[in-house]
Order: C-alpha cells, then structure tokens, then sequence
C-alpha cells in the first residue's frame, strides 16, 4: 500500500461513506428525513463525508412496476457502504407478505445481516410503563432463518382438506454463529447472555439451539450464561427487566420480544435496530423498528428519535465511533430537556430540530 502523500489535496484524505436511502412507506419517509439531517450535522462536525443515494422502493413503486425493488435491487445496493431504511408496508394496498418479501426480508437474507440488533432501555426524561427504570437490555435476532425461512406451502386450497406448512429451519452455521456474536457482545458489556428458546415444548430445533449454546459457551467462560423459555422470559422483561444483559434468540422469538422491548423502553418511536452482517464486505442495513404506521403517516407527528438512533448505530458501524456518541448524546440532551419523551406530544421537526441543536 502507498502512504498518502502530504502535497494531495485535502479533499482526497477525507473519509466519504456512500449510503442507500430506502425511506420506504408511510412514516418511513419522516424518519428517514429526520435521520439523514442529524447524521449530515455529525459528518460535518466529525470531519468525514456522507454521501445518501436515494431509492424510491416501496409499496408506491410496487404499484408502478410490479415489484418493490428492482430484480438488479440487490447487485445494486451491494456497492453501497450501508442501507438507511425507513419502514416497509401500505396494507390496503399491498399484502404484507408481498411487499416485505418483496424488499425488507430479501435485503435481510441475501446480505447475510444474521445479526439484528436492538437495545432497550430508557432515553433520560423517557418515563417507561414499568417500575423499574434502572434496564440496559440488548437484544440479538438472529435475523435469517429460523421461523422466517420461507419454506413451506399450501395445497389443496380453498378445499376442506386445506393444509399450510411453514417449517423453521435451524442450521449448526445460523445458530453457531448468531450465539457467538452475542457472547462477543457480553464481553464488551456486563458479560451475562440469555438464550430464548422454547425447548421444553420444541423438541427438535430448540433443544438443538440449547445445546449449541452450551458448546459456544465453553469458547466463552467468563460469560454468564442463562436459559430462559421465551414465555419465561417475556414475563421477565417486565418484571425484573434490570436483571437481564445480552438476549440472543430466534428469528421469530426475537421480534417479539424486541416489540416487547420497545413498550418497556416507552414505545415504538424509540426502538432502534442494525441488521448487521459483521463481515464488512456487504452493506448492512438500519433501522427503526416501528413500521409504517399508515394511521399517522403524513401527519407530522411519527417520532423520529428510533431512526436516528438507528443511524448512530450505522455510524458505529462504519468506524465513525465519535460521531455515534455525539448523535446519542444529541438525542439524550434532547429528551432530557423533554423534547420527545411523550408519545404524539411533540411533532417530527420539534424533535429533529431540538436533536440537531444539540449535534456538533
Ligand atoms: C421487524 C418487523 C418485521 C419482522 C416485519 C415487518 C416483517 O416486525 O423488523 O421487527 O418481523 O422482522
Ligand atoms: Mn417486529
């Protein structure tokens, strides 16, 4: 490798990260505005360049072309450094199934985003439905196969004898792999991981998932590591929700649980989320984990604080580690001065505006 040379222009030295913007449907567009804004103002104040290509895939294109991306969608977003997305899904017009399938999921599978990371816990001036306010949970989806791996089908439809299949796939390589990247994450935190599963009734894949985690463990000795039902532990984030760390868990389980997470955490407009692929040869993609929220779209009123969370997280990513803290700090000095912390008290702007105030 060439050292820089010292006569080039600055410009040249200056980091640049390309990043695909896929606002998406509903209050996606919103929050995806409100995001990119913050995280412009702490690539400025940070010294580094971002540069936001943007892709009107949603259920509006699906309506124009039959599809909700491209069939290229995939090749395209592979020359990216990350994915920006707002949320997927117009159900009077689009099925779900389609458009998801079409977009969100397929982005999720082909990239090999195994790990879907969410945090939980409460912002400063956020008041929680819980008694308890003293919770850092960081929940880990494995965020391909499992529950969502697509295989199954339907026969003899609209028939009586009607039969649906939707078969979880559990391989040694998903489940290996999304328990070691939590354990890596204990270690940098309190070093206490749970694993979800649901072995007592699901005798196959989950008893498998148990013993993998407990092979993974030994590489991991200074890590605490507890089992939990996912039915268990759903009571727990509620009840004692200070008592968890790390939660690594399935496909399915791990959505739900995340929702959950976000209720305790004060709601939906908090909850952030990285689709991570640790390999940094693929985009990995974030965001918020709310969804369109057709009923107030257009409205103005979609908090935007999970979005840009979402974007510190694809800082963080990238490397720009002091960029993500001004961002998070950003949002902190925000709803500590009780900007945003009420669910639809604040408008989308009010609370953009208070959080670029308090970036760089
Ligand atoms: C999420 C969402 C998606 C999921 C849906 C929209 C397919 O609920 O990101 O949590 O289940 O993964
Ligand atoms: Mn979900």
């Amino acid at each position: 490798m060439t050292k820089p040379r010292h006569d080039q222009p600055k410009e040249s030295l200056v980091k640049s990260y390309k990043i695909a913007l896929i606002p998406g449907d509903g209050i996606g567009r919103d929050v995806t505005d409100a995001a990119w804004q913050v995280l412009k103002k702490a690539a400025d104040a940070g010294g580094f360049l971002l540069e936001g290509t943007e892709f009107p895939w949603s259920c509006e294109y699906y309506k124009e072309t039959g599809e909700m991306m491209p069939a290229d969608g995939i090749e395209i977003l592979s020359g990216y450094d990350a994915i920006l997305l707002g949320a997927v899904g117009w159900p009077v017009d689009v099925p779900d199934s389609v458009s998801l399938h079409g977009l969100l999921l397929p982005i999720r599978k082909r990239f090999a985003q195994y790990a879907n990371i969410r945090p939980h816990r409460l912002l400063p001036g956020v008041q929680g439905p819980l008694r308890s306010d003293g919770f850092d949970i960081l929940c880990i989806r494995e965020n391909t196969e499992g529950e969502y791996s697509g295989a199954g089908g339907r026969i003899h439809s609209g028939t009586a004898n009607e039969v649906a299949t939707e078969t979880a796939i559990f391989t040694r390589t998903g489940v290996e792999r999304i328990l070691r990247f939590g354990f890596e994450q204990a270690r940098t935190r309190k070093k206490k991981l749970a694993s979800v599963t649901k072995s007592n009734a699901q005798k196959h894949s989950m008893v498998f998932w148990d013993e993998v985690t407990q092979e993974v463990a030994k590489d991991y000795d200074d890590v605490e590591v507890s089992h939990y039902h996912v039915d268990a532990i759903a009571a727990r984030m509620v009840i004692a929700p200070e008592s968890l760390d790390v939660v690594v868990a399935s496909n399915l389980f791990g959505d739900i649980l995340t929702d959950l997470g976000a209720a305790i955490q004060g709601g939906l407009g908090y909850a952030a989320s990285a689709n991570i692929n640790p390999d940094h040869s693929v985009p990995s993609m974030f965001e918020p984990v709310h969804g369109s929220a057709p009923d107030i779209a257009h409205l103005g009123t979609a908090n935007p604080i999970a979005a840009i969370w979402s974007g510190a997280m694809m800082l963080e990513h990238l490397g720009e580690e002091q960029a993500a803290r001004t961002v998070m700090q950003g949002i902190e000095t925000a709803t500590g001065q009780g900007v945003g912390t009420i669910p639809g008290k604040d408008r989308t702007e009010t609370i953009t505006q208070a959080v670029l105030s308090a970036v760089g």
